[in-house]
């Protein structure tokens, strides 16, 4: 399956990512993760990424789309894939169309992920990754590490994202409102909008996404 993951920050985009990638077996492809993988490398990619992603604004778009071409070029993306963070806005939606469409190939679902504001807001404010991989996500209330400060899955160092403090977390939620909210009437337009209510246990919000894809148990 070929699935595009979009919701605010902090909605549980990721979170969700992990489960549904393995219970799908494709890859969870977060442009996020690219971007801190790079940053933690010192790549000028990374160099690059960093001021827009420390002032919550999205990363341009040359080197956002190629990127996740890029990505998506790689063999395990061949068979399918889920994209989490991307795209986020009409120009890379526009640009992920074109690059599938080159490939005979097209999206078979958008999961938009629906939760209130201030859900967003205690999510963001409690949630710790993991310094080695970004991807694996914890919160301090919802989701405790089984030891506090240190990542279940690899024993890395937990501490909170640089973009996740107060004035930062307004600014994302600013451009997602802007920017990424219109590519939902433009995935509309083409029929592959499931709205899921992301309120609730990750479990109940990970069956409910199988469900609507048709896998549920
Ligand atoms: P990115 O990393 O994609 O951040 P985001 O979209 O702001 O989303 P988040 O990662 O903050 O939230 P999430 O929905 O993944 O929530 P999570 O699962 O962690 O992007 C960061 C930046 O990179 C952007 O601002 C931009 O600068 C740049 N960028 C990335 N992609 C780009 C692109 N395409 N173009 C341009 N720039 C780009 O969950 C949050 C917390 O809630 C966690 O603590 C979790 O444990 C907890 N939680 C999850 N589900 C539940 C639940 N059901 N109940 C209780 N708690 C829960
Ligand atoms: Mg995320």
């Amino acid at each position: 399956m070929r699935i595009v993951l979009v919701g605010p920050p902090g909605a549980g985009k990721g979170t969700q990512a992990a489960y549904l990638a393995k219970n799908l077996q494709i890859p969870h492809i977060s442009t996020g993760d690219l971007f801190r993988a790079n940053i933690s490398q010192g790549t000028p990619l990374g160099v690059q990424a960093k001021s827009y992603m420390d002032a919550g604004n999205l990363v341009p778009d040359e080197v956002t789309i190629g990127m996740a071409e890029d990505r998506l070029e790689q063999s395990d993306a061949a068979g399918g894939f889920l994209l989490d963070g991307f795209p986020r806005n009409l120009k890379q939606a526009e640009a992920l169309d074109g690059y599938l469409k080159g490939k005979g190939i097209a999206l078979d679902a958008v999961l938009d992920l629906e939760v209130p504001e201030d859900e967003v807001v205690k999510r963001i404010a409690g949630r710790r990754i993991c310094r080695k991989n970004s991807a694996h996500v914890f919160h301090a209330e919802y989701s405790k590490p089984k030891t506090e400060g240190v990542c279940d899955v690899c024993g890395g160092e937990l501490y909170q994202r640089d973009d996740d403090h107060e004035d930062t977390v307004r600014k994302r939620l600013e451009v997602y409102h802007s920017e990424t909210e219109p590519i939902i009437d433009y995935y509309k337009d083409q029929e592959l909008v499931v709205t899921i209510p992301a309120l609730g246990k990750v479990d109940e919000v990970t069956q409910r996404s199988m469900t609507a894809l048709g896998r549920g148990a």
